[in-house]
Parts: C-alpha cells; sequence; structure tokens
C-alpha cells in the first residue's frame, strides 16, 4: 500500500532532497511525498486529500508556524500522525508540540536515518489504527445486519404462524364442505332419478343455475381450493424456514430446505414478464449432510446470490426484444455437492445474465459496491454475504465470471463447525 507524506517546509530545496532520498520507496509505490511551503497550504492539501495520514511540519514558517497548523489539523483530523521538525535544543517548542498531541520530534539537521525509522514508525501505527478501524467498521455492519435480520425473522416467523391458524381452519372445512357438496350433489342426482317428471317452476330453475355444470364441476372446484391452500402451507412454511433465527448458536441444517425455501419466497421474481419469458431454476443436489451452521444467515446468503442472478438475466434481457429474449437460455442452475475430503459443503449459483466486467470483478465484494441505480441496489449484499460466510463459517465465497455468457458463485461451508 502507497502511504502518502506531506512535508511541510518553507525552504525550497526541501522537496527535492527528500524525493532523492526516498527516491527507491517513491519509485516502488510504498511512498507518495506531497511538499507544502507554510502551514496554510498545508491545511489547504490536507482538507482537500484525505489520503494524508502523515505530517512532517517545520516549526517556524510564513503564514502559518507548524505549531498553529497541528493544533489546527487535530481539531479536525485527531488521528494525523504529525511529526514536528525544530532546530536543535528548541525544548520550549517541542514541549508545546507533544502537549498539542505531536506523534515526535526530529531536530535540524535532519538525520535521515532518525526520519526513516519515525516514518517507519508512522506507518506501522496508521496501518494498525486503520485495521482496527476496519475491523470495527465491519462488526457495526454486521451488528446493524443481524439485528435487522433478528426483527424481520421474528416479523415473518410471526406472519406465517399468523397464516397457518386461517389456512388450518380452511383446509379442514373444506374435506367437510366437499363431503356436504357431495351429499347434496348424490341426493338431488337421486331426486332425478326417483322422480323425473318435475313441474316446470323446479325445471325452469335446475336449467338456470345450471345443476349438471355444478355436479360436474364439484370435484374440480375443491381440488384447485385444495391446491391453493396447499400452496399457502408451503409459502408459511418456506417464510418460517427461511427466516430461522439462530444468532446464538450454530444447528444443523439442511442446506436444500433453505434453498429451496428462498426460491420459494423468490418465486415471483421468477416468473415471465414483458421482458422477458420465465427464469427456470435447474436444481442438481448432491447427497448432503446436515451442516452446522446459522440457517438464517445462510438463507440470506442464498437470497442474496439468487437475487443478483435474477437482476443479471434481467439487465441481459432489457436490451433485447421478446423473441430475442426468449431464445436465450435463461437459467440459474443451483448444484450442490460434498468436496474437500468429505469436510466441506459446495454450492454453487450459476446464471446465464449479463456476467461481470474484468473491471469491477474485484470490487463486487466492496462495501456499498454496486452497478445498479439508486433504490434498486445498496451494494451491500455480497459484502455480507462474504462475512456471513467466511466470518461466521469459516468457510469461502468465490465468483467466476465471463461478461455476456454468465456468473457462477461458490460457497464452501464446513460441515462440521471449526472451534472459534
Ligand atoms: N450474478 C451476478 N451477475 C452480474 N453481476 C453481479 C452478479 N452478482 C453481483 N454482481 C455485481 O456486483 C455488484 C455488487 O453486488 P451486491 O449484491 O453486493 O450489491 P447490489 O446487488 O448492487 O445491491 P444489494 O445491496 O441490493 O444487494 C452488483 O451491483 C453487480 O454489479
Ligand atoms: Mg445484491
Amino acid at each position: 500500500m502507497t502511504q502518502k507524506i506531506l512535508f511541510v517546509d518553507d525552504e525550497e530545496s526541501f522537496p527535492s532532497l527528500i524525493r532523492r532520498h526516498f527516491r527507491k520507496q517513491i519509485r516502488a509505490g510504498e511512498m507518495d511525498c506531497v511538499f507544502a511551503a507554510n502551514g496554510l497550504e498545508a491545511l489547504q492539501t490536507i482538507q482537500a486529500d484525505a489520503e494524508v495520514d502523515i505530517v512532517f511540519t517545520d516549526i517556524n514558517m510564513p503564514q502559518m508556524d507548524g505549531l498553529t497548523l497541528l493544533e489546527k489539523v487535530h481539531a479536525f483530523k485527531p488521528q494525523m500522525k504529525m511529526v514536528v521538525v525544530s532546530a536543535y535544543n528548541d525544548m520550549k517548542n517541542i514541549r508545546t508540540a507533544m502537549n498539542r498531541g505531536a506523534f515526535d520530534f526530529l531536530t535540524k539537521p535532519i538525520d535521515f536515518q532518525d526520519l526513516e525509522i519515525t516514518i517507519q514508525r508512522a506507518i506501522k501505527e496508521v496501518a494498525e489504527l486503520k485495521e482496527s478501524q476496519n475491523r470495527l467498521h465491519s462488526v457495526q455492519t454486521q451488528m446493524i445486519q443481524s439485528e435487522k435480520m433478528s426483527a424481520l425473522g421474528e416479523l415473518i416467523a410471526g406472519v406465517a404462524h399468523e397464516i397457518n391458524n386461517p389456512v388450518g381452519f380452511i383446509t379442514a372445512n373444506l374435506e367437510t364442505t366437499e363431503e356436504y357438496l357431495t351429499g347434496l350433489a348424490e341426493v338431488v342426482q337421486l331426486y332425478q332419478k326417483q322422480f323425473p317428471d318435475i313441474n316446470e317452476v323446479i325445471s325452469e330453475k335446475v336449467k338456470d343455475v345450471d345443476v349438471e355444470y355444478i355436479i360436474d364441476d364439484i370435484p374440480e372446484l375443491v381440488s384447485s381450493m385444495k391446491e391453493g391452500t396447499q400452496r399457502i402451507v408451503n409459502l408459511s412454511t418456506s417464510l418460517r424456514t427461511f427466516s430461522r433465527s439462530d444468532v446464538s448458536n450454530k444447528v444443523e441444517f439442511n442446506i436444500h430446505d433453505g434453498i429451496d425455501s428462498t426460491v420459494t419466497i423468490l418465486k415471483h421474481r421468477l416468473k415471465a414478464n414483458i421482458q422477458r419469458p420465465e427464469i427456470k431454476i435447474v436444481k442438481e443436489y448432491g447427497d448432503l449432510p446436515l451442516v452446522e451452521c446459522f440457517p438464517g444467515q445462510l438463507n440470506q446468503v442464498f437470497m442474496n446470490l439468487i437475487a443478483n442472478a435474477i437482476d443479471a438475466l434481467d439487465e441481459y434481457n432489457d436490451g433485447l426484444d421478446f423473441e430475442a429474449a426468449e431464445a436465450h437460455l435463461n437459467i440459474i442452475a443451483i448444484t450442490t455437492k460434498v468436496t474437500g475430503n468429505s469436510e466441506k459443503v459446495a454450492i454453487q449459483i450459476k446464471d446465464t445474465g449479463k456476467g461481470i466486467p474484468q473491471e469491477a470483478i474485484n470490487k463486487i465484494f466492496e462495501h456499498l459496491f454496486t452497478t445498479k441505480p439508486p433504490g434498486k441496489g445498496t451494494g451491500l449484499g455480497l459484502y455480507i454475504s462474504r462475512q456471513i460466510v467466511e466470518e461466521r463459517h469459516r468457510g469461502k465465497l468465490m465468483c467466476n465470471s465471463t461478461p455476456g455468457e454468465g456468473t457462477e458463485f461458490i460457497i464452501e461451508i464446513p460441515i462440521v463447525s471449526p472451534p472459534d
């Protein structure tokens, strides 16, 4: 990583002296030196360039001296590592600088060996600080996300539970209704047989309500209602499987149940629309054992990856007319198997969407990286998915893509969770 360092000195020959001395590090891309001739100029540079994390500053300069610069910079960027360069024996200024939070001080004439050691120390501290900031940031995102998910999970599980009760009595009453209707139909048919000569009023009514048709149609009517309620039951089971919120401990889980429930929830997005025909899900499931995991979180990963695949297919078809879209194979293939000496399961989710351009492939897992318009994508899906797979499950999330042809994501999870 290149470390940008700002040197502040009003001595004209100073920049070339520094550049000459650090030419190797600059050429190797380890260091990038920027210069300012006084405190004011330095302040403007720091305000405009967030990459400057280390400053070496002289004290006596026109317009703004080094000690004032130190104070002003720390007011808005307290983590800046500032090294003050003072005249030998200038204890008063050195003390003031240290009291104002300077990282260190050097004396003039500059001893380059000393300067290098100080730079290395500052670089190390900046790197450590950034690392701990990143860690904090990632824990924070994870906490917000898991909180959101568990609240959402509870809500979904609650709704699914509430749906189950009315569906339960519809299902039970449907059985009875079928029995009643069949019985009534039998009675009507018996009447017709026993009393073929009915009066005009009744025969008019029989024609009017189309009794023959009704009697014929009853079994189909009931069976379609049964299918409808069964679908609601399946959906509610899927919702409950999907939103399992086992947050504190890993449990043994059937990965296929997780994938199936996710696909059920996303079904409405797979249907044909004016842009393209239906997206087909092709499942090729291996013989998987139960896997120790946080089911709710893994389901979230499946959701992110399958939703991305649908988006990629939609984007592929966007520029095509319907015939061309129909000619294209709109497929999401989901394959599972045991790998890695029977220690891991691998889940591959492969689409025939627009693919990922070479220049973006290294960025897709970054926090907030998205190519989708505002409101459609936040750039969090893959970032969170990688955290869930790699940090929470010690697995691996990998991606291969050929632009214009499609993309595959592979999730690998240890079957037995390794100790933390
Ligand atoms: N299957 C895929 N095919 C093509 N591009 C993809 C695929 N999956 C991800 N990408 C690219 O990676 C980017 C980041 O994906 P990610 O899921 O992190 O965010 P997003 O989908 O844009 O937003 P969201 O936060 O709603 O998930 C996407 O914007 C897209 O450009
Ligand atoms: Mg996404």
